[in-house]
């Protein structure tokens, strides 16, 4: 989604700011400005519609300055245009802001205090950068007062802001409610961004905003106050990436090099949560938590929802313990009863998906316990649950999310055996987790080793389909939801996750001459009634392939699959559903690391 970048202090602002903004292009966005100004009085304001190569062109050799901000848009209110990209400014030129997030109540703001001001673009973004300045010139009121001002009208919106005004050129205004902004801290000079990875070739050294905080960055100071107006010390916390991880190298695309990632992700695992034994190490106070739960809710959305959905399998088959699994866009505004002592179990790979966020902060009203499972430490929902176990899969940053998932499935893993073994389920102690981990990583060595196999699969099945069909049951209907997602989402081919039992009883209708229909068939006790599903549809024309775990393979299969414990196949099976979507989007020729209308890190409702 949006990315927001500053700096202060730098004569090279211009190419940190875009190089900044090419570090977050992965995160979704239809266009892109920068605003950047020195201490001669010279300022520059360009912006574009499109990707961060052509903003490059049109800033061109003259624009320079050592403060600056800059934005990738991922349009919200108004089209993707130069108009509507950010920086927005302020009718008389003074004020320069980029902006994360929604401002629900701009319509009622700009009736309220601006109907004598013509707009230029159809942002909400516009309306605050407007009232800055109308409380600056019309009240007398200095920026930052201003800028306190216009916060507070502001209600339950959404915000991370980064204000400039041309009259005080090294200052950042910086405020955030509900959307990501960090400060990253430098030696005579500061920078801010939406995501430490934007930054980390400057500065490995951030400080974390809490919401409603409104900080002043100089090139020597940064000041931070909260909501009443006091000042708050804060200590930077260091992050532990090297940018060469954020890296694609020899690779054309972020995703295949995170899908070949992903047997080292479940072998990282093991060494952090395992030990020589074999056994969980997770700390005791989640431990003694999870243990007083009498039952579990998982809550994410998208693929990470999909990823929960084998979770609850596992905690229920290892631990013993009932476990929802909810959608969270769905469970903020739907809470459904409780059970007297629940726990709840965020999964998010950025950490920052506002829709689970928003279910985090009603959980926290509760004063229920919680867990968040992420990738990246620091998030916002790492910081608000009680709990945190990080993925270690290190940045994701194709928008297709692979080996979030598998490390999300493999730490539930780890974690529904600890459980287990603390509440004596014999389910447990037979479940060798140590080595089952490794067996997956080999396995899905040799899947990644396959890649041509799967090119031509897609190429023969699905580069010209309109439409695809995943079936499976159980465990295999959790992962064609998430296989059919990758096809999607990435190839544009309009794919449906189904049930393998229920295409009959209305959906078979769809199935025509050539539809490609993948069976997914790991699980012993429904290969056989999933093996009768895709004769049903191969009766109607439908073109069948099939991923079968080894033990359950018959002659003809399509994608054979190593065989592991039953409650893991997951990590498997949807290994060919991210390869075969990877080519299926990569022949199509198109983004594949960048699909369209989508945002890596889903920061509005
Ligand atoms: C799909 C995908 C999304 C995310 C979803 C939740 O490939 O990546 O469906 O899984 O937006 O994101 P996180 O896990 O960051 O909360």
């Amino acid at each position: 989604m949006c990315g927001i970048v500053g700096v202060t202090g730098k004569d090279s602002a211009v190419s940190i700011l875009l190089n900044g903004l090419e570090k977050l292009e992965y995160r979704g966005y239809d266009s892109a400005g920068i605003y950047v100004n020195d201490q001669d009085g010279h300022d520059y304001l360009v912006k574009e519609k499109g990707r961060i190569d052509d903003l490059r062109k049109e800033v061109g050799e003259a624009v320079h300055g050592s403060t600056g901000i800059g934005h990738t848009r991922w349009a919200t209110h108004g089209e993707p245009s130069v108009a509507n990209a950010h920086p927005q400014v302020s009718a008389d030129g003074r004020f320069y802001l980029v902006h994360n997030g929604v401002i629900e109540n701009f319509q009622d703001l700009k009736q309220a205090y601006l109907s004598d001001v013509t707009f230029k673009s159809q942002t909400d973004t516009e309306v605050i950068v407007q009232l800055v300045d109308r409380f600056v010139t019309k009240e007398n009121l200095s920026t930052l007062d201003a800028f306190r001002k216009t916060l507070s009208l502001l209600g339950h919106s959404s915000y991370g802001f980064l204000l400039m005004d041309k009259e005080d050129p090294d200052t950042l205004y910086v405020a955030k409610n509900k959307s990501p902004l960090l400060i990253g801290v430098g030696d005579g000079f500061n920078v801010v961004c939406s995501d430490s990875l934007a930054m980390l070739d400057q500065t490995k050294d951030f400080l974390e905003l809490q919401d409603g905080e409104i900080v002043v960055v100089k090139p020597n100071e940064i000041k931070i106050t909260n909501q009443a107006g006091e000042s708050v010390e804060r200590k930077p916390f260091h992050v532990d990436i090297d940018a060469a991880q954020a890296d694609k190298g020899t690779y054309p695309f972020y995703m295949l090099k995170e899908i070949d990632e992903q047997p080292n992700v479940m072998r990282k695992l093991s060494q952090v949560y395992l030990n020589d034994a074999g056994e969980p190490v997770i700390n005791d106070d989640l431990m003694t938590a999870l243990k007083a739960a009498d039952r579990l809710y998982i809550v994410a959305a998208g693929t990470s929802y999909h990823a929960g959905l084998v979770g609850a399998k596992l905690f229920e088959s290892l631990a013993g313990v009932p476990t929802e699994v909810h959608v969270s866009s769905e469970f903020a505004y739907n809470q459904p009863l409780l059970s007297a002592h629940p726990f709840f179990i965020f999964l998010t790979q950025s950490g920052e998906t506002a829709d689970s966020r928003e279910v985090l902060l009603n959980v926290n009203e509760q004063h229920f316990p919680s867990l968040t499972i992420t990738n990246v430490p620091n998030s916002t929902l790492s910081r608000e649950a009680t709990y945190t176990l990080l993925l270690h899969a290190g940045p994701e940053i194709a928008v297709a999310s692979t080996k979030a998932y598998t490390a999300q499935i493999a730490l539930e893993a780890i974690l529904a055996k600890a459980l287990g073994v603390a509440t004596n389920q014999p389910a447990a102690d037979d479940f060798d987790v140590k080595q089952q981990l490794a067996l997956v990583a080999n396995g899905m060595q040799a899947l990644v080793d396959e890649k041509d196999t799967f090119e031509k699969i897609s190429k023969d099945a699905l580069l010209n389909t309109p439409n695809a069909f995943y079936i499976g049951r159980g465990l295999d209907y959790a992962v064609s939801l998430e296989t059919a997602l990758k096809l999607k989402e990435i190839s544009y081919v309009q794919a449906e996750g189904f049930a393998s039992g229920e295409l009959k009883h209305g959906t078979i209708a769809l199935i025509e001459k050539d539809t490609p229909v993948i069976g997914i068939i790991t699980q012993k006790n429904t290969a056989g009634l999933t093996r009768s599903n895709l004769q049903e549809v191969a009766a109607r024309g439908a073109k069948t392939i099939t991923i079968v775990t080894d033990n359950l393979a018959k002659d003809g299969d399509t994608v054979i699959l190593p065989a592991v414990d039953e409650r893991l196949t997951a990590l498997l099976s949807v290994v060919p559903g991210q390869l075969l979507a990877y080519y299926t989007s990569l022949n199509k020729g198109l983004d594949v690391d960048k699909p369209r209308n989508l945002a890596k890190s889903v920061t509005v409702e």
